[in-house]
């Protein structure tokens, strides 16, 4: 893909072209595209004079960090182990089969990532699911819907 090398200048220059902030140069660049370009990999490893096999290593190495493009929303169905008992599979199936998706992919029209987590901090509200910010307690397989609907006109 083609990326915005003005942006990605801007972005470098920020931090004054100092690789030792190559992380937070690339979470600026995820912000921007929502997931890491291999090409703003390559391009920004230029700016910072650092070989490609370095910052991909960063790249890769950290979690927060995506090499695929990453939906509007996503989706975190917990899967910790008080969810686990209360049904969280069985959630957690039913948005793979809603979206379309497998966990870990992002819907064709851009609008949602699914992954699961281990445990949100709050087990209480068992089997948790994360929209982005928002979250939504006891969830049933019931529910999976009206919580998609909820996003799915982009809001
Ligand atoms: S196990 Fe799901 S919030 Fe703790």
């Amino acid at each position: 893909m083609e990326v915005d090398t003005g942006k990605l200048n801007s972005i470098v220059q920020k931090y004054n072209g100092d690789k030792s902030y190559i992380l937070a140069i690339f979470q600026d660049i995820q912000r921007t595209y929502r997931f890491l370009p291999k090409e703003a990999i390559k391009y920004t490893c230029e700016q910072l004079d650092i070989p490609f096999s370095k910052g991909y290593e960063v790249a890769t190495f950290y979690k927060t960090l995506s090499l695929k493009p990453r939906g509007k929303h996503t989706i975190h169905v917990c899967l910790g182990t008080a969810c686990h008992l209360r049904g969280g599979p069985n959630v957690a199936d039913t948005f793979e089969r809603e979206l379309q998706v497998k966990i870990g992919d992002t819907t064709g029209d851009d609008n949602f990532t699914l992954e699961t987590v281990n445990c949100l901090g709050a087990c209480a509200l068992a089997p948790l699911v994360r929209v982005d910010e928002q979250d939504f307690g006891k969830t049933t397989p019931g529910g999976v819907k009206n919580i998609i609907n909820e996003f799915r006109n982009g809001e």
